[in-house]
Formats: C-alpha cells, structure tokens, sequence
C-alpha cells in the first residue's frame, strides 16, 4: 500500500530542548491513521514538523513521493495537505461565510456549498460572527476551510478538544466520511477510545518516541495497554 506520508526518524528542538527523539510514521492512501499520547507527548510538534513550521534538525519527510523536509508551510499545503491546527484559529471577526471565503480555492470537489450540505449548523449560522460560534461550530468551520483546499491529506490536531461527547461523535463522523471521499486523514488525539474507533491504524507518542504502533482495532481491544500508553482516562473509555 502506498503511503501519502512518510517520516523518518525526526529530531525536532524548541531551542536546546530536545522534543521529538527520531519520530517515525506513515499514513496510509485513503486511510485514518491515529497519532495517539498524552498532553506532552510531542504531538502538536510532530505535526508542525510535517507542515514545516517547526522543520525536524534531522530526518525526513515525504509526501506524495516528493522529499518536503525543507519546504516552507505554504508549499507543503499547496501540494494538498489541509492542516487543522490545534485551537481552532478562525477569524473571530468575520462570519461563517467570510471565513470560507479567506482560502484560495483549489480545483476540486469541495466547494462553500458543500461545506454548508455537509454542516448544516454552519449554514444555519452563515451570517455569524466566529466568536459567535460554539466550539463545536469553530471547529466544523475549521475543518470547512481547510477542505476549500480541496487537500488529498488532511491533518488535524486534537478535533475533539474541550467539546462536549455528542459533538465529538458528530465531528468524527465527519473525520470517517473524509476517508470515504478518499482523503488520508492523519488524525492527533488524546481521546484514544474514539479516535481508535475510526482509525485503521495508529501510533502512540510519548516523550518524544513512538512507542507502538499497530492495527486501530487491535489497540482498541485492549483498554488496559491504551491507559499505559497513551493515559486515556476510565473516564474517556466509558463515555459515549
Ligand atoms: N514553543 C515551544 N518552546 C519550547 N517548548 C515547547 C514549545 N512548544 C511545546 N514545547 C514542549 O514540547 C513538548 C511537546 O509539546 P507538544 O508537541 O505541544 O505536545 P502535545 O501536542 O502532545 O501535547 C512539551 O514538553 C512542551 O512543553
Ligand atoms: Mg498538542
């Protein structure tokens, strides 16, 4: 199978601290891989090396076949690679519909229309201001935006952060439906139970080093070893 994205042993700093200890990871074409671990793990910091915003001192990355380790961000994007960051930074000023206007548009499928068939709530609150939005409508605008570009890989950081239970299910329905579409979705959560739910394949981080990787079901079936590895709480496997 081929991948969309492939890292090899990454090293990436802040400064002297030495974060990400020879990260490596694939996504598979057409598939959801989960990067699973705790707050700290170095999550956030494995995707900013992906996209260039933080470029690993050694290793590399491919995408789509091309070596992208010293691409700046915009390039890495317009080769089709929608990012999500965490925190979900819309324009709070602006409405739901001037937000989807602010991408380039890409060819492609995805266009305002389809974003507004696909979140209906959006295109109930069309003339909304961002900072009128709940967290669950910023983060579906969010995702809207980043398919204007119309990405052939998709990379969101922590979609499910600070939403309530039912609105995470309605996100990650979303997430699933993208892999239908045929997108490679590279998925950081620290939900583990959820995001195994969805995943075909997942990899758990934790300071700086990949420390498993397998089969999303497989992990899925053994709560005891997601807790040991990736510190999902009793909490979070018994929800929803
Ligand atoms: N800009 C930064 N400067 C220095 N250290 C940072 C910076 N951002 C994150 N870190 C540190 O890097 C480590 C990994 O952080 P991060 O990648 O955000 O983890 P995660 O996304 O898994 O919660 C943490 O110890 C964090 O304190
Ligand atoms: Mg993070």
């Amino acid at each position: 199978m081929s991948a969309s994205l492939e890292a090899e042993g990454l090293h990436t700093y802040y400064g002297k601290s030495h974060i990400l200890h020879g990260v490596s990871l694939k996504v598979a074409e057409g598939k959801i891989t989960a990067l699973l671990g705790r707050n700290g793990a170095g999550k956030t910091t494995t995707l900013r090396s992906l996209m260039g915003l933080t470029p690993a001192r050694e290793g590399r990355v491919t995408i789509f076949g091309a070596d992208t380790t010293r691409w700046p961000p915009y390039r890495i994007a317009a080769s089709g690679v929608g990012y999500v960051p965490e925190g979900r930074r819309i324009f709070a000023n602006l409405s739901v519909d001037e937000n989807l206007k602010v991408p380039r548009e890409e060819k492609g499928p995805w266009t305002p229309e389809r974003i507004y068939a696909l979140f209906p709530r959006l295109a109930e609150r069309k003339e909304n201001r961002g900072r009128q939005l709940s967290g669950g409508e910023q983060e579906m605008l969010s995702i809207g935006r980043a398919l204007l570009l119309n990405p052939k890989l998709l990379i969101l950081d922590e979609p499910s952060q600070g939403l309530a239970p039912l609105i995470v299910r309605e996100v990650f329905a979303i997430v699933s439906r993208m892999r239908d579409e045929g997108i490679s979705v590279l998925l950081v959560e620290q939900n583990a139970r959820m995001s195994l739910e969805i995943a075909d394949f997942a990899y758990v981080l934790d300071d700086g080093s990949i420390v498993h990787s397998g089969p999303a079901s497989e992990l899925a079936a053994d709560e005891a070893r997601v807790q040991a590895l990736a510190g999902a709480s009793a909490e979070e496997w018994t929800m929803g």
